[in-house]
């Protein structure tokens, strides 16, 4: 153990504190993580977190949902400037014309959003039960905020659904190119596609499989080839990597990395432990508001 993971160690026993981490996140950081997974499992996980500190490695909106899910905790994001910029591609007026316009529609809120647009939204969805939780509410008329394509790759399984489409989007998902894929295909023509449904439709149909993070490294682990083109943030080749020592990995080019996701860092764990900043803090009626819609998914995921 080096002796940055070793002082963690002892703040975390401290603290009282546990760390919790997104695939995304630098491989150093996954190393540490007591908890590491997608956005679905990091909110389930938050519920039941015991321990008095969540280190959140992540962005913004996972540090706030972690907060809303167990307010009692202290709720540290080593760095407050990782934001995902999508989280802030929807808006309250455009929300308010769509009930007005549409009796009967169900606002759907990708996790991956600010808590204020939690609080104006039904339902939220992760990538992980978006499709599940959609297709059960009773509505007809499902406005998606606040990613486009993840509504497109819903909308297409859901035809009896009318989608009313909103224009956010992923900048780490939506620069990916079928071009790219096709270019990574002919270097690999053996390997699995294995696509994040934050990718544009037309990535999206040159896919062997679609789903989150973790159902790619689910299908990773039970598939029978042994070669696989991975079309998401680059940070989740650390837990590929890792569970399946004897495959192989490569991705579509070489720019699929969330800059925010990377801010976090072993050294900025160490301050936030040891300061207890910068700590998530929201009003508790907002975070009242916030709850219904991250409750309503949850018990509608399971
Ligand atoms: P999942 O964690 O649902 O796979 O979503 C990926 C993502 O973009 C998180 O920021
Ligand atoms: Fe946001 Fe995309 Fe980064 Fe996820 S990968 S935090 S959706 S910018």
């Amino acid at each position: 153990m080096n002796e940055k993971t070793a002082r963690i160690k002892r703040l975390k026993e401290e603290k009282n504190a546990v760390i919790m981490a997104h695939y995304y996140v630098a491989d150093e950081v996954q190393e540490i993580a007591d908890y590491i997974g997608d956005s679905y499992y990091l909110s389930e996980t938050a519920t039941k977190i015991n321990a008095d500190t969540i280190v959140l490695c992540g962005v913004s909106f996972m540090g706030e949902s972690a907060k809303i899910l167990n307010p009692t905790k202290t709720v540290l994001l080593p760095d407050d400037s990782a934001d995902c910029p999508m989280a802030h591609m929807a808006d309250a007026e455009r929300i308010t014309e769509v009930r007005k316009q549409y009796d009967d529609v169900a606002v759907v809120c990708y996790v991956n959003s600010t808590a204020e647009l939690k609080t104006l939204s039904d339902v939220c969805v992760t990538s992980a039960n978006a499709l599940k939780i959609v297709q059960a509410l009773p509505n007809k008329n499902i406005f998606f905020i606040p990613d486009q394509n993840l509504a497109h790759y819903i909308a297409d399984k859901l035809p009896e659904k009318n989608f009313i489409f909103n224009d956010g989007y992923c900048h780490v998902h939506h620069n990916i190119t079928a071009a790219q894929i096709l270019e990574a295909k002919k270097l690999r023509p053996d390997a699995e596609v294995l696509v994040h449904p934050e990718c544009r439709p037309e990535v999206t149909t040159l896919a062997d499989y679609i789903g989150s993070t973790s159902g790619i490294i689910s299908y990773a682990k039970s598939s029978e080839a042994s070669e696989f083109i991975v079309v998401t943030e680059m940070g989740v080749l650390y837990e590929l990597k890792k569970q399946n020592p004897d495959k192989k990995f490569y991705t579509a080019g070489n720019m699929q990395v969330c800059p925010n996701m990377k801010k976090i860092t072993l050294d900025k764990i160490i301050q936030a432990l040891e300061t207890g900043s910068p700590a998530v803090s929201l009003k508790e009626a907002f975070m009242k508001q916030a709850l219904l819609p991250m409750e309503r998914m949850l018990a509608l995921s399971k």
